[in-house]
């Protein structure tokens, strides 16, 4: 089904669920709300029904538990801190928080705005007016990552960010395989052993990146060890008395999954926004106003980012309607009776987030519609009477760790771009978004900029 939805692009339409996951639309549509599936010999269960979604959310156990990862996606992104448990992940959460969040925060500004500024001085020398925008965010969003999480640049990490780029078609294929259990690690097929391949050079790649962080950390030469990630996690690793002791190839997974999703879904987010104001004019005049109101032609700071009220507003309506991550996943550890169900222990646990986000039932007869002005009052508003509605970044102890981040890394490249250029949709642009892995735009986005 997915392959016969995504054969052919669709009108501009935001309203794309049924494109994206027409298996999930169809079966909804079919048995109601909540819908038991097997995978193989996996069961899950996809839950869209309000009710059994606010008592799940509400079970810790539910909350804290992923799924046992499929073994192509733990070659795609390592064992990192988005797939652990235990207290292997409560270590690991610790030191992303102290990175991404608080004070430390307010350190990123500065790499964040050197990566944008590099973008835009390339779009200036390129003097071209159309922009395939998917592409330029995600090697502004990869500089970005590189420099604040390993001290490095967008040249240095680029061998890995590509090989990791190449991972994910692989991936996708394989997503909805099912295959007898242990098999895939007798036989491998040719996807198998291309994966392979590409996951050992990333590996090449990351190795020198950490033994010279680490000569550097043992002579003294080293500034930014105990601030960026990779610092935090060689640090962590000579902490004696921890409960969970880092190896080497944790720090490797770690190193990895950062970099996928510390880019990937941030420069979709940014692309699916560019697109929203292409599109919707009159928004991106509102926004550029406010970027005027606070900055004039000053570059971003931390106060007046805070103050892009409108901004917040089409980011929110932006990741309603196309979020990068489609679906929270949860596995049920042990039996859980829930109202008149019970859970059996390994069962997993889908919340489909895009399915949730364009529901009339919960947004209203125009939830296909794009609309800012329903995140006016703030998305505490909205979640009250329905808590599950908005998941663009998860929920629980598990929530997206880069939030924050994210959100600030996209308000700063869209505010720069808007006191620069005025932009509109290219004729060239063929609306298919479809799930790899995230929700992405099948032929990028392209985008006509006229300087202002
Ligand atoms: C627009 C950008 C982003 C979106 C939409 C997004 C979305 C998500 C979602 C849906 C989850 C799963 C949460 C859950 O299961 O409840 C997640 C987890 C995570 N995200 Fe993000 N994310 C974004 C950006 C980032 C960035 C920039 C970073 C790092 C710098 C990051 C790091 C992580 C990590 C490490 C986890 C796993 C957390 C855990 O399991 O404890 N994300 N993200």
């Amino acid at each position: 089904m997915i392959t016969e939805a995504t054969s052919f692009p669709m009108d501009i339409s935001h309203y794309t669920f049924p494109k994206v996951q027409p298996h999930i639309d169809s079966w909804l549509r079919i048995y109601g709300k909540n819908i038991l599936y097997w995978q193989g010999p996996q069961a899950e269960l996809i839950v869209t029904e309000p009710k059994l979604l606010k008592e799940i959310m509400s079970v810790r156990e539910i909350s804290m538990g992923k799924p046992d990862v499929p073994l192509i996606s733990n070659k795609i992104f390592g064992g990192g801190l988005a797939f652990s448990q235990g207290d292997k992940w409560a270590k690991q959460r610790k030191l992303a928080t102290h990175t991404f969040n608080g004070e430390q925060l307010k350190n990123t500004l500065p790499a964040t705005i050197e990566g944008v500024e590099m973008m835009l001085k390339r779009w200036k020398d390129a003097g071209t007016k159309e922009k395939e925008v998917y592409e330029e965010f995600l090697i502004v969003t990869s500089e970005v990552i590189s420099r604040i999480m390993f001290g490095s640049s967008y040249e240095e990490g680029k061998k890995i960010f590509q090989k990791q780029e190449a991972l994910i078609p692989l991936a996708a294929k394989k997503l909805y395989k099912t295959r007898i259990p242990g098999l895939g690690m007798i036989f491998k097929d040719k996807y198998d052993l291309e994966t392979e391949k590409l996951v050992d050079g990333i590996r090449d790649h990351i190795m020198p990146m950490i033994r010279e962080r680490e000569t550097k950390t043992t002579s003294g030469d080293e500034d930014n060890s105990k601030t960026d990630y990779l610092g935090l996690l060689l640090k962590a690793r000579d902490d004696i008395d921890a409960s969970y002791k880092f190896s080497i190839q944790d720090i490797i997974d770690e190193c990895r999954s950062f970099y996928i999703v510390g880019h990937g879904t941030v420069s979709i987010l940014l692309t699916w926004v560019t697109l929203m104001l292409a599109i919707h004019t009159e928004w991106q005049e509102k926004a550029r106003e406010e970027v005027q109101q606070v900055f004039g032609n000053q570059n971003p700071s931390s106060e007046g980012i805070a103050r892009l009220k409108k901004m917040d507003m089409i980011i929110n309506e932006t990741l309603r309607l196309y979020p990068p991550g489609i679906s929270t996943t949860r596995k049920v550890h042990k039996e859980t009776r829930l109202g008149n169900l019970v859970l059996p222990p390994n069962l997993n646990i889908q919340i489909p987030a895009l399915a949730l986000h364009q529901e009339r039932e919960i947004w209203g007869e125009d939830a296909h519609l794009f609309k800012p002005e329903r995140f006016s009052k703030g998305i505490a508003n909205i979640v009250k009477n329905n808590p599950g509605a908005f998941l663009p970044f998860g929920y629980g102890p598990r929530i997206c760790v880069g939030a924050n981040f994210a959100i600030i890394e996209a308000k700063i490249a869209l505010a720069m771009i808007l006191q620069r250029y005025r932009f509109s949709l290219s004729p060239n642009y063929v609306h298919a978004p479809v799930q790899r892995i995230t929700l992405r735009p099948n032929f990028g986005v392209q985008i006509m900029f006229q300087a202002l």
